[in-house]
């Protein structure tokens, strides 16, 4: 059934990849509906299909099948609604901080048309973005001379330049030490609280996942499609201990053991014993 208040409505989405010869299908017919001010995270083994999904969803990749609807418009192509964040930073090395998060903003209106008004709104939000992010003390610097979780700051906050409804994020905090990422968690988290967008999370990180998500979408590989979706049983408002309590462990050993189930690891764990068997003292000839 077609749900009328879905933000993101993906329709027996498809895609097959053509590689010499040999055919992926890195989704099979995907059905999700996102709602909008949702926060959704997709898990699973790698190569399941979540980046393809959701660079579908940013309009970067075109399904060989389906549909996918935001706001009920088709999707054709990418669009400032909807932004992305990568797991690398992706800055423009010449440019400052703070040029980097009002870059994108000068590019959409031309040069010749800019009026002092623009300049003064994009600055305003810049300034406010600075200051959401807590850049405020990088803001003249060079991405190069920033940490990693500074460079993503300052990529989130451009991403979020033109106040977009979609936030489509891939690994962006894979690159981030531990207590880094537990920092991006509550800082992203209390950008969703202020912005309200609809995020679209994909992780390899199950923790993250629950922490993060109002929903967890698990999704399987060969074909690529969605396995199942787990409710994320804690109060919207998330406190780091949250992770100790049993709700959390429960779903996390849940899905964990989902994974390896879909993932085919039982296969590799067989080869490995193989493996160890014939290089175990004793065994060799
Ligand atoms: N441009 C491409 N050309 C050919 N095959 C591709 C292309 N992009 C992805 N694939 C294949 O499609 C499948 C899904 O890939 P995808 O990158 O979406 O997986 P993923 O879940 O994001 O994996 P990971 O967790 O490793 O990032 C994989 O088998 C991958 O090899
Ligand atoms: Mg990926």
């Amino acid at each position: 059934m077609i749900n009328m208040t879905a933000k993101i409505e993906i329709r027996r989405a498809n895609k097959l990849f053509d590689t010499g010869g040999r055919r992926i299908a890195a989704l099979e017919n995907v059905d999700l509906d996102i709602r909008a001010n949702e926060f959704v995270t997709l898990v699973g083994a790698s190569g399941c299909g979540k980046s393809t999904l959701l660079r579908s969803i940013g309009g970067l990749e075109d399904l060989s099948s389906g549909e996918i609807r935001v706001d009920g418009r088709p999707v054709s192509g990418p669009g400032a609604e909807r932004a992305m964040v990568f797991q690398h930073y992706s800055l423009y090395p010449w440019l400052t901080v703070r040029e980097n998060i009002r870059f994108c903003r000068a590019l959409k209106i031309k040069r010749e048309e800019i009026t002092s008004a623009d300049v003064e709104i994009a600055s305003g939000r810049t300034d406010a973005l600075i200051g959401l992010m807590g850049l405020g003390p990088v803001e003249n610097a060079y991405p190069n001379q920033l940490s990693g979780g500074m460079q993503q700051r300052v990529a989130i906050a451009r991403a979020l330049m033109n106040r977009p409804g979609i936030l489509l994020m891939d690994e962006p905090f894979g690159a981030l030490d531990a207590q880094t990422r537990e920092v991006m968690h509550d800082l992203i988290l209390h950008v969703f609280a202020l912005e309200k967008p609809t995020i679209v999370f994909v992780t390899h990180d199950v923790e993250e996942a629950i922490y993060l998500g109002d929903r967890v979408v698990l999704m399987a590989p060969r074909p690529g499609r969605i396995d199942s979706i787990y409710e994320v049983p804690l109060p919207p408002e998330r406190e780091q201990d949250m992770k100790l309590s049993p709700e959390f462990t429960e779903l996390k050993r849940e899905i964990l053991s989902r994974i390896r189930a879909t993932s085919g690891m039982q296969t590799d764990r067989g080869m490995l014993e193989k493996l160890t068997a014939t290089v175990r003292p004793g065994t060799a000839a």
